[in-house]
């Protein structure tokens, strides 16, 4: 772990609530922001799962008004914000509730900085690119896994170029999350992994990030372990609330973790592989976290030991050059546990791909706290190591 407090390191999280029935909140704090007319955007696979109607029961328990806006699709489009824009402009509402995974939410956060800035969505690309804050933003996620309920990044697909671009601002962190975890109780098996791979990615990420700090790895460690312990146990039962509400905590640490230390070459080409090729995002950081892994160890050495040693309790200081091997191995037997027993060839990813990825995975605003320097060279052989 870190324990340099020579480096200046802010640390930002928003308020939460964080337990079982939490989305039973929503009123109160829509109240508390004395706000008349909700934008409540969601996706379809909500109303189906029930929780929409729950809190569409619980604002009008308080006879709260609100416009539905469920047409966010998964990996969400430039377009689908700009169309929320206006919908939320011409219904005047002034506090925006998001409740799902990450599209949904990321694509809240679009909405409300679009709205409030007057300006496309593309403009937001990059680092602190967010002049004008949005409306009062409350979120309720469904997956134990992206923590855009609380962090300051939304990723958003620019529909014309096929690529994932990410904003990152401390102006778009929610103003409130309401974290309930019953509501992750309906994600199928398939969902659970991915999403768990997704969180254990950012707290892996976070930790070898080169904008660490003592505060983001301890929440980046604490998360990797309740991962190793929950998720294949949550995997195989989808109803059992210990794993569930670990899982979810899991998820929340490394929020905390990569929200303030950032990403890294994962991330980066995972935005490019599901950017381009339409894959989950959660199943695009599985398949590629080995080959990045491999590529960034000797740039990070210690850190990646803590990493292994947290999978392997009895590695001692002398096995520090075999930790390499070891983390592979372990994130493997984890995957395979999980259902994540392919590559990218078997998804579809072939030779022919790999350059317009790599093209893209290196415009991406998450290599900047990557903890090795990379080239088009060396993405291209991460993305041919993983095929
Ligand atoms: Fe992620």
């Amino acid at each position: 772990m870190d324990n340099n407090f020579s480096h200046l390191r802010k640390f930002l999280v928003p308020e939460f609530v964080f337990g079982e029935d939490a989305l039973y909140l929503a009123a109160k704090y829509v109240k508390r922001f004395q706000a008349s007319k909700v934008f409540l955007v969601t996706d379809k696979g909500l109303a189906k799962a029930g929780w929409l109607k729950e809190l569409e029961d619980n604002l009008k328990s308080e006879n709260i008004n609100y416009v539905l806006f469920d047409d966010v699709t998964p990996n969400p489009k430039d377009t689908e914000v700009m169309k929320g824009a206006e919908i939320l402009r011409r219904e005047k509402c002034d506090i925006v509730v998001a409740l799902g995974g990450g599209s949904p939410m990321d694509c809240a956060k679009a909405i409300s900085i679009t709205f409030t800035n007057n300006v496309p969505v593309s403009e937001f690309e990059g680092i602190d690119e967010v002049k004008i804050p949005g409306l009062p933003l409350i979120c309720i996620p469904t997956t134990a896994g992206t923590s855009a309920d609380i962090s300051q990044f939304a990723i958003i697909n620019d529909s014309k170029d096929q690529r994932k671009f990410a904003i990152i601002s401390k102006l778009i962190v929610p103003d409130v999350a309401l974290i309930d975890t019953r509501t992750t109780t309906t994600m199928s098996p398939e969902l659970t992994a991915e999403t768990g791979m997704d969180a254990l990615v950012h707290a892996i990420e976070a930790y070898v990030s080169n904008a660490s700090s003592p505060i983001t790895d301890i929440n980046a460690l604490k998360a990797i372990e309740l991962i190793i312990t929950n998720l294949p146990a949550a995997y195989n039962e989808l109803n059992n609330m210990i794993y569930r509400n670990n899982m979810m905590m899991a998820s929340l640490l490394a929020g905390f973790a990569f929200s303030n230390a950032s990403l890294g070459l994962v991330h980066a080409m995972a935005h490019s592989l599901g950017g381009s090729l339409d894959f989950a995002h959660g199943e695009c950081n599985a398949l590629l976290l080995e080959s990045v892994i491999n590529f960034n160890f000797d740039s990070a050495p210690e850190k990646y030991f803590d990493i292994a040693r947290l999978f392997e309790p009895k590695l001692s200081s002398k096995d520090l050059k075999s930790a390499n091997d070891v983390l592979k191995e372990k994130i493997r037997t984890l995957k395979n546990s999980i259902g994540l027993n392919y590559t990218l060839k078997d998804i579809g990813v072939k030779k022919s791909h790999i350059k317009t990825l790599a093209e893209k995975a290196i415009m991406d605003g998450c290599l900047a706290t990557n903890p090795k320097l990379v080239d088009l060279k060396s993405i291209e052989e991460c993305y041919n190591n993983a095929l």
